[in-house]
């Protein structure tokens, strides 16, 4: 079957695995690339390992320092006659990847809230890996069930206070226009932002994984954070998601206590901005991303998640001297080169004058668009999509 992109809004319905294979064999390269991860993880879990920076650092953990993985993700297998999820396609490159250079990979498909699947994870760790030394926590979702009550959250993406007007691009269309998203109205969308992109799953996973005895001594976990610039505080993080974020930060604390009789350590890495089917679906966001883009690329300082985190693994997780740098509030920073000064007041500058006609003059609209098509497995270089792909592809490890 010839397998083309077929796009609703932000979300791609289609997905083709051999491009999925190709990107994912890319990061592998890059990894390589950059020698080995002294004193890198050895047994990793990773939660939310199908797509985007969660798989980055399944690679990254596999392939910069020999590590197992067990990955989790909710994913849409290939079936007959019907097409996988890209992250399916992506877990299915990944495993295949590692068991040719001879790596442990096994992957858990189901919902990452729930019990069930924390259980099903412990007892594959029990049989396989013993105990584990890094657990990485990378779910991005708009909804969670909550495994104790019962209620099904949905998470929002709104200002809190007052309603926020800034510039907005539809990046298929090119189209530059006003955008005013009204604050949240319903009390409830703040505690049910919390409860789906907070740290509570996150702190339920790590006492689990405590409970059955499965995590090693000097274990660590780090999560995944952002904050951005003021022109996007309204509608990121000070708005329902940046409390979600707040109260995922404040979770380090709590687990840092938890983990002390195994002198385990909890971080937070605040990330740089970058397509993923999570940031797209952010209104205002994906137009600051085409512009940092676009001043980072020319500054020589732009990376994608394979490079973030293998830069997390290497110059902040795992240093020569044992010490992680954080900053004044206890965090990982790995948006420094997004944060730096230069670059935004540039991105400051370039926002200020951007129309529907400048954009794809000052802007990098076309680098965002071919990101977003690559994470669906589209124009990959090197792939021919005339040709028929390999559909029913399936993820080894999983019956
Ligand atoms: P993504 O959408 O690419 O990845 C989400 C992952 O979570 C996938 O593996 C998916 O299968 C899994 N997942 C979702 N719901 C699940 C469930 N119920 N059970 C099991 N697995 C589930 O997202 P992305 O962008 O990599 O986000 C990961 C983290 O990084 C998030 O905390 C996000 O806020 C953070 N981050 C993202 C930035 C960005 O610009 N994309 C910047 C900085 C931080
Ligand atoms: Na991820």
């Amino acid at each position: 079957m010839i397998i083309q992109p077929r796009t609703r809004g932000f979300i791609c319905l289609t997905a083709h695995p051999d491009g999925a294979l190709q990107s994912v064999k890319n990061q592998i390269e890059y990894v390589k690339s950059k020698g080995a991860i002294k004193n890198g993880p050895k047994k990793v879990l990773v939660i939310g390992a199908s797509t985007g920076f969660g798989l980055s650092s399944r690679i990254t953990a596999a392939f910069g320092s020999d590590a197992a993985t067990v990955g989790v993700f909710f994913e849409k297998p290939a079936s007959e006659g019907k097409m996988g999820t890209a992250g399916w396609y992506n877990s299915a490159a990944f495993e295949k990847e590692a068991q040719e250079a001879g790596l442990y990979a096994k992957s858990i498909n189901g919902d990452a809230f729930s019990d069930d699947i924390k259980k099903q994870t412990i007892e594959l760790i029990k049989k396989d890996l013993g105990q584990i030394d890094l657990v990485v926590y990378s779910l991005a979702s708009p909804r969670r069930t909550h495994p104790k009550t019962g209620v099904a959250h949905s998470s929002v993406l709104k200002p809190i206070g007052n309603s926020y007007t800034n510039k907005t691009v539809d990046f298929h269309t090119g189209v530059v226009s006003d955008v005013t998203i009204a604050p949240v109205e319903n009390e409830e969308d703040i505690p049910n932002t919390v409860a789906v992109m907070g740290g509570e799953d996150w702190k339920f996973w790590m006492e689990d994984l405590k409970a059955a005895g499965v995590l090693a001594d000097g274990v660590q976990t780090v999560a995944y954070s952002y904050i951005g610039p003021e022109l996007t505080f309204p509608i990121y993080r000070n708005g329902t998601i940046g409390q979600a974020k707040n109260d995922l930060e404040a979770t380090v604390t709590v687990l840092n206590d938890l983990l002390k009789d195994l002198n385990g350590k909890s971080y937070v890495s605040v990330n740089k901005a970058l397509v993923t089917q999570s940031s797209s679906a952010i209104p205002v966001v994906p137009l600051y991303i085409s512009l940092l883009y676009k001043v980072m690329k020319a500054k020589g300082t732009h990376e994608g998640t394979i490079e973030q985190i293998q830069r997390l693994f290497a110059d902040r997780l795992y240093t020569e001297n044992g010490e992680v740098p954080l900053d004044e509030a206890g965090r990982i920073r790995v948006d420094d080169w997004e944060m730096a000064e230069d670059v935004q007041a540039e991105v400051d500058r370039l926002w200020k004058e951007t129309t529907t006609e400048n954009l794809s003059e000052i802007s990098d609209i076309a680098g965002y668009r071919k990101e977003f098509f690559n994470l669906f497995g589209f124009e990959v270089d090197g792939i021919d999509y005339e040709k028929d792909a390999n559909e029913n592809v399936q993820v080894p490890s999983i019956e």
